[in-house]
């Protein structure tokens, strides 16, 4: 008999890890039946980033996907990974609708539920917990695993002992940094097994390139159940490979007893699929050590490597870095993983961006010090607990315990587009893409992001380059003509267009470039345009309020002709899916709004314009 069990997770995290969570249904299918017959312990196959994914890029329901994988898999486990009382979405929900999605997800074929929460703090995971108990179907707490002067063994001991108190079939060592070392593995896991008396199961990813000697040194410890990832999506940012963790066992007391002849089949398979989506390659694929010295998560690196990029700071990089660990610190020290690397990510952004730490304080962080994520780890920093909610009393209950039950409410709401109750959970995740998807569903009118073929980019130089032409992105036509361009050989080339009429200056990071033998303009064959269309003003006085980060405006606060106070909050932006208050920095009389609900505004615009008194 086999004495350890294999995860395979190529259908949810190998994927999301390295090509950021856009295999598409159609990809994984005709290769199910195979699957299917390797006799693992269970395929992990949904989750917060696959379900967001499918709404947001790949417009398919996330809840036919399961329901075809269902179908397609009919003698293995589906696993699922829950953010406990977050679910699959970024803000605590009521227990009513906790429940109703358990029911749904087990309704569709959901057997295994890994539910953890960022804080570990483990009131979160209670509704959860009972839920998939109640439906019949296996729980497995997960401990978020990371290391500070509040994270010892005797603490993930505590956690281990609540989860099993709470319920829970299997426990799970989730290491989704990559922190863990062979020994702190050998130690954690041997000192699980004798407080408890549940299965544990190591999930851990390979960025630092620890996990495999991770597994074997756990597995001596007592570790039956292993998270691992077909080669073909296997490694750097992702898990194990599972052909490596099969041979690596194979005649010892923990043969996993599979066939690593038939796993070849599915790894050929998955290798040509991944070529399909070689633009979403990550830039982790191999072994990154930083995390080892810094802590933070390679997935949170290349979110806050982009979100940089955008603001054209990728030079500030280092800072980011160096300000993570304080502001995480600064907070109690949270585990990064959803949602808190967002929280702390973008809260470090803001404090390297604005010149000055705290200046200016997401949404998110008030929150988070008011108690309503859950008890902290380590106690936070009062002098910034006081600059960000001043002195607001932080709850001490389980936060959903002040939630109203709401599943009516959104029903309602979500009346007019939502044809089923899994359709009103998609909208209770995602309010506002989750209603976009909805209604363009019922229109007839979603359209998949694009694969470009590798061939058509790099055989599309054109040799002609046209100086005004149409381009229409996400069904809005723009009008440009190109009237100058910067010096070939600069890095970041100013090209001058006009668009719609309106004169903007546009800058191109040129990545290779051919000679065009007619026309005005030479153009870079693949080029990043870095600053939108928008039309707004450029921001020439202190009453002209602007952002530090780009982002999409959530709420306009204010109305022309109001009276406004140096510091009152005039808008709320959402920018790396937190939502940030922006101060008018001037007192006045509020002249001109250049934004609404839902545009995308950048940096250099003004978005509300105030006469200083
Ligand atoms: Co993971």
């Amino acid at each position: 008999m086999a004495k350890v069990f294999i995860s395979e997770l190529v259908l949810r995290d190998g994927h999301q890890s390295l090509i950021a969570t856009r295999m598409r249904t159609d990809d994984m299918l005709p290769i199910c039946a195979k699957l299917d017959a390797i006799g693992f312990w269970s395929l992990e196959a949904w989750g917060g980033a696959t379900f967001d994914a499918c709404v947001r890029f790949l417009k398919e329901d996330p809840w036919q996907r399961l329901a075809k994988l269902r179908k397609a898999l009919p003698n293995s486990r589906i696993q699922m990974l829950l953010r406990g009382q977050n679910l699959l979405g970024y803000r605590h929900y009521s227990d009513d609708v906790v429940r109703a999605f358990v029911q749904k997800s087990a309704d569709n074929g959901v057997d295994v539920f890994r539910i953890f929460d960022a804080m570990n703090d483990m009131r979160n995971l209670k509704t959860s917990i009972a839920a998939v108990k109640k439906a019949g179907k296996h729980a497995e707490g997960a401990i978020s695993y990371t290391t500070s002067p509040a994270h010892d063994i005797a603490h993930f001991v505590d956690l281990a002992k609540e989860l099993e108190a709470m319920g829970c079939d299997t426990i799970a060592v989730k290491d989704m940094a990559g922190l863990l070392t062979p020994q702190s593995t050998h130690d954690l896991v041997k000192a699980l097994r004798s407080a408890v008396s549940l299965p544990i199961h190591l999930h851990s990813h390979a960025t630092s390139g620890l996990s495999a000697m991770c597994f074997l040194k756990g597995i001596e410890a007592g570790a039956t159940l292993v998270d691992t990832c077909n080669s073909s999506f296997g490694e750097g940012a992702s898990h194990p490979s599972t052909e490596s963790i099969v041979a690596a066992l194979k005649g010892t007391e923990y043969d996993t007893g599979l066939d690593l002849g038939a796993l070849q089949e599915i790894t050929a398979y998955f290798r040509d699929v991944r070529k399909k989506y070689w633009q979403f390659e990550s830039d982790f694929t191999g072994v990154d050590t930083r995390v080892l010295v810094n802590q933070v998560p390679g997935g949170m690196i290349s979110n806050l490597s982009n979100q940089l990029k955008e603001q054209g700071a990728l030079n500030r990089m280092d800072e980011v870095l160096a300000e993570i660990p304080r502001v995480r610190e600064d907070l109690g020290f949270p585990p990064l993983v959803t949602p808190t690397s967002q929280i702390v990510g973008t809260q470090a952004v803001l404090n390297v961006m604005t010149g000055a730490r705290y200046k200016s304080i997401t949404n998110e962080v008030k929150n988070y010090f008011l108690g309503r994520y859950g008890q902290s780890p380590a106690p936070v920093n009062e002098s910034v607990k006081k600059l960000a909610v001043n002195d607001g009393e932080a709850i001490t209950c389980r936060p959903a315990d002040l939630l109203e039950p709401e599943m009516a409410k959104l029903t309602s709401e979500a009346e007019r587009f939502a044809k089923s109750d899994e359709d009103v959970l998609t909208y209770a995740m995602f309010p506002d893409i989750g209603k976009t998807y909805l209604q363009e569903r019922n229109a007839g009118s979603l359209v998949p992001e694009v694969l470009l073929s590798k061939e058509s980019v790099n055989s599309a130089a054109p040799r002609f380059a046209p100086n005004e032409f149409k381009v229409t992105l996400h069904g809005e036509t723009f009008h440009i003509n190109l009237t100058g361009s910067g010096h070939s050989g600069e890095e970041k080339r100013p090209y001058y267009v006009s668009v719609d009429g309106i004169a903007e200056e546009v800058f191109v990071e040129t990545l290779s470039e051919i000679e065009v033998s007619s026309g005005a303009a030479s153009s870079g064959s693949k080029k990043k345009a870095a600053t939108a269309k928008s039309g707004r003003p450029r921001p020439a006085h202190a009453g002209h309020v602007t952002t530090s980060m780009p982002g999409t405006i959530v709420a306009v606060m204010t109305k022309v002709g109001e009276k406004v106070n140096a510091g009152d909050a005039v808008l709320v932006i959402e920018a790396m899916k937190m939502e940030n208050e922006i101060q008018a920095a001037t007192s006045g009389i509020v002249v001109a709004i250049h934004v609404t609900k839902g545009d995308a505004v950048n940096p250099d615009e003004s978005l509300l314009e105030i006469q200083p008194e």
